[in-house]
């Protein structure tokens, strides 16, 4: 489906967004795990969060939704049962790696799918810690499928992450509930930290080291989870209101996690007007109401150590930086290229197509020049933040824009259209 967007005028208004994905996938996790029944308040309407849902339900979870609160009742320690089909994660990476590190800990054989995008995206990253732990898993590339033999028991072990990455952390940590010892999962720099925080987990910090820990003591028990709003949803109706003439914006509930609001910072650092209202905490995180003011923007160096805090967002922050005076640069984030799309190659392609300067680099691109091209139909890639990124820009063009494959956002935002009529007019 391709969706096309008129330039807009004006953005005002309030916007309420669905819960933190990150945040939901970890509360269906640890509910589905737990023994006995959790509730989870505001959870996460994506698709992808229905992945974690899908996987858990066919290992005997019972998932109960009514509106955005859903009561699950867990199963308790390794008290799933064998899926008799193969889990799907569908187009869900953090479905797929965290539930790797559960499924490695079980005495059942199971197989995990996903998505043809997902089928093309790097899982030795998971297995190789897992493998060191004693885990069986099987696969002909390192890609889905996989499939995971049975074992009595893992062993603990101290890791080192080779790739700051919330996901290899959430495995290793999933698994290491299952050992009776110790794990340790070492980062050198941080990533989001909500699992080790849901679960209550002890972390050391040396400097910017921080180090997890982890055993059998930490598994998680029934609880009460409330899902902030998702502070990556948020970020493009925050470029959006920026660079829109005479606009201003309240996004309410919104997460704000230090390990996820690195764009935030980045924007303020480029003279964005943003303030943060009714500030509480909830379940250990800091929660508030956001409010962005349109504001000129200049574009600043971007810290290389910053770039796994803002992974999620580059996308949009490069909307951000063409709008921006100066030119945009994005280096050492050579992750982009294992997202969902390789995000550098979607938006250089994308940016390429207005007539910009783009020169690509392995980790990263710089944008230059003016826009010299109207009426273009930019690519999706199936990528549900590129869908987005470019959409946003699309309502910036004074001749609009077209954005093909648009359905894709439903992988995190299936209601992105509406709210964009609802702070639009
Ligand atoms: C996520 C971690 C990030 C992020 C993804 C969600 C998570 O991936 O890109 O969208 O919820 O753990 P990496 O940890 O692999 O960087």
């Amino acid at each position: 489906m391709i969706q096309e967007f008129n330039k807009i005028n004006k953005v005002k208004g309030e916007l309420k967004l669905s819960g933190d994905k990150s945040i939901s996938h970890r509360a269906v996790f640890f509910a589905s795990m737990s023994d006995g029944k959790s509730v989870i308040r505001n959870l996460s309407n994506s698709v992808d969060v229905n992945s974690t849902i899908d996987c858990f339900s066919a290992m005997g979870a019972e998932v109960k939704k009514e509106n955005q609160t859903v009561v699950v009742k867990g199963r308790g320690f390794k008290g799933f049962k064998r899926p008799i089909k193969s889990l799907d994660a569908g187009n869900s990476g953090t479905t797929a790696r965290l539930i790797i590190g559960l499924l490695a800990s079980q005495n059942f054989e199971s197989v995990l799918i996903g998505d043809e995008f997902l089928s093309k995206r790097p899982m030795d990253r998971i297995v190789i810690p897992l493998r060191l732990m004693g885990a069986k898993i099987e696969s002909k590339s390192n890609t889905l499928p996989l499939k995971i033999y049975p074992v009595t028991g893992l062993n603990p072990i101290n890791y080192e992450l080779p790739i700051p990455s919330a996901q290899i952390k959430s495995a290793v940590i999933l698994a290491g509930l299952h050992c009776d010892g110790m794990t340790t999962v070492t980062e050198f720099i941080p990533s989001r930290d909500h699992t080790e925080k849901m679960l209550g987990l002890e972390v050391r910090k040396n400097g910017t080291n921080n180090t997890i820990l982890v055993s059998k003591k930490n598994y998680p028990v029934a609880a009460e989870y409330f899902v902030p709003s998702d502070v990556s949803s948020a970020a493009f109706f925050v470029v959006l209101t920026l660079l829109t003439k005479n606009s201003s914006l309240k996004i309410k509930n919104v997460s704000l996690n230090d390990t996820r609001t690195g764009y935030l910072k980045i924007l303020k650092r480029m003279g964005a007007k943003l303030y943060f209202e009714n500030n509480y905490l909830n379940s250990g995180e800091p929660i508030a109401d956001v409010i962005i003011e349109n504001s000129p923007l200049v574009n600043i160096d971007i810290p290389g150590d910053i770039i796994p805090n803002i992974i999620d967002e580059i996308p949009i922050l490069s909307v951000a930086g063409l709008f921006a005076e100066g030119d945009f640069t994005i280096r050492g984030a050579s992750e982009l290229r294992k997202k969902e799309s390789d995000r550098i190659n979607s938006l250089c392609h994308n940016y390429r197509l207005l007539g910009l300067d783009v020169k690509e680099f392995e980790d990263g691109f710089t944008l230059s020049g003016e826009i010299k091209n109207k009426n273009v139909v930019f690519e999706s890639f199936h990528d549900h933040r590129i869908a987005m990124a470019f959409g946003i820009l699309s309502l910036l063009l004074n001749s609009g824009g077209k954005v093909d494959n648009f359905d894709c956002v439903k992988i995190s935002n299936p209601d992105f259209i509406k709210q964009i009529k609802s702070i639009t007019g």
